[in-house]
């Protein structure tokens, strides 16, 4: 499935060195569905050529309004008013000063002052440039206008300079994009969706700890699908290595405890809670404040006092006001073991997988289980694609979120 299928974006470059970049975005763009309708500044022009953007997107580039008197189809507000989304990447300061000021005297900045899609804005400029407070105080009254603003990053620009001004990383501004067209239109849209991801850390001294194979994969791929389906996502997430998600609020924990503390922080807002963090059940009684000595006393043995870590889901057991989805990662007897744990911490579904190849792996198969006894089996395949249909059950499911009508059925809980 493309993600952006028939998606109606404008993309907006203006005349700045970082508009060399803008071009992979209108090719990621492009191949992942979108219909980009690229809208060049003269100054742009001056940067990369038209025709560049014209063979990546297959579609006309727009450069001039007077051109479009031309043609009886197009006018200088159509682009505007059947976008799904404007994009300016990168945005320039004098782009930015004339948006704050309201004017429209290029294809560019009519097409944002006629459309009411959503806008977003990638700024990219000089470090002094963008720490003006004249564009600070444009950025400010963009913003109190709804546009969303990509910051720019810090790091080596193209003059011999280093500080903010870098266009943020395109996969960012990709995944701003997502998550924005998610919100308007998606079906998770108006939904506050906690994420757990990885494994947990639990210290046995200063320098050592117990912990798991959980590369983060899976809740990732959740928190990612759940941002695209327009959910603002609040990801907690313990010790990882898959690349985290971007454009979702991140929490990172090291224990279960600190994991603890940060679901019950963030259960209050939420609609759902899923925790596919694999959370130590066992952390060391004490944990030593020195690094623990090879040549300590003991001779070859040494033994590991461990006691129970907190049970996350259990102490939300009576949380009623959020859909719990919890994960069972087993060796065997996976189904009953799931079962049991769905019923034990009264959860409104669960995911069982088996552990030895879901933890640390690019693909998983899963069984969800309800409460009522239905099941549903996904066949093995990469992540993102199990996230994508455990999505489609918890919407076939629940259709609109919990916190605001109680329309789910699955109230059988022991
Ligand atoms: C080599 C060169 C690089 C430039 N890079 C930037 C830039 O990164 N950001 C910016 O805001 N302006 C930059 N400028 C200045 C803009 O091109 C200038 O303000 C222009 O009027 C912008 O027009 P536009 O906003 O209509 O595209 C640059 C100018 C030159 C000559």
């Amino acid at each position: 499935m493309q993600p952006l299928a028939e998606k109606k974006i404008v993309l907006g470059v203006t005349g700045g060195i970082a508009a060399y970049k803008v071009v992979q975005l209108a090719r990621n763009l492009t191949l992942q569905g979108a219909l980009v309708d690229v809208v060049m500044t003269a100054e742009a022009t001056k940067f990369v050529t038209p025709l560049t953007f014209q063979a990546l997107t297959h579609r006309p580039v727009y450069t001039d309004m007077w051109q479009m008197s031309n043609d009886a189809d197009i006018s200088h507000v159509t682009l505007g008013d059947r976008a799904d989304l404007v994009v300016i990447a990168p945005a320039t300061a004098n782009t930015i000063a004339k948006l704050a000021a309201g004017f429209s005297d290029d294809m560019l900045t009519t097409t944002v002052l006629a459309t009411t899609a959503p806008v977003l804005l990638a700024p990219a400029m000089n470090v002094n440039m963008w720490a003006n407070p004249a564009t600070q105080a444009n950025l400010a009254t963009l913003r109190q206008r709804s546009m969303l603003v990509v910051e720019p990053e810090s790091g080596r620009m193209a003059e011999p300079m280093v500080g903010v001004g870098r266009l943020a990383a395109i996969e960012r501004i990709e995944a701003e994009i997502s998550a924005l067209l998610g919100r308007v239109g998606g079906p998770l849209s108006g939904w506050n969706i906690v994420v757990t991801a990885g494994g947990t850390h639990e210290p046995i001294d200063p320098v050592r700890f117990i912990g798991n194979h959980s590369s983060g994969a899976m809740g990732y791929a959740l928190a990612t699908v759940a941002r695209d389906l327009g959910a603002t996502v609040t990801l907690i997430t313990g010790p990882a290595s898959a690349p985290l998600p971007l454009a979702v609020q991140v929490v990172r924990v090291e224990t279960a405890q600190e994991m603890h503390a940060a679901v019950h922080a963030a259960v209050p807002s939420a609609d759902m809670l899923i925790m596919a963090a694999a959370v130590a059940d066992y952390r060391p009684q004490t944990v030593a404040a020195e690094k623990i000595k090879k040549t300590a006393s003991g001779g070859e043995q040494r033994s590991l006092e461990l006691t129970h870590t907190i049970d996350i889901l259990g102490s939300l057991r009576d949380t009623t006001s959020v859909i719990k989805v919890g994960f069972a990662a087993e060796t065997r007897a996976i189904a009953e073991y799931a079962q049991d744990k769905l019923r034990r911490k009264g959860l409104d579904l669960i995911v069982a997988n088996d552990a030895r190849t879901a933890l640390g792996a690019s693909d998983n198969a899963v069984t969800v289980y309800a409460p009522d006894g239905t099941a549903w089996e996904i066949a093995r395949q990469p992540k993102a694609q199990v996230a994508a249909q455990i999505f489609d059950i918890l919407l076939q499911r629940w259709p609109t979120p919990r916190r605001w009508t109680q329309s789910d059925t699955t109230d059988s809980h022991e």
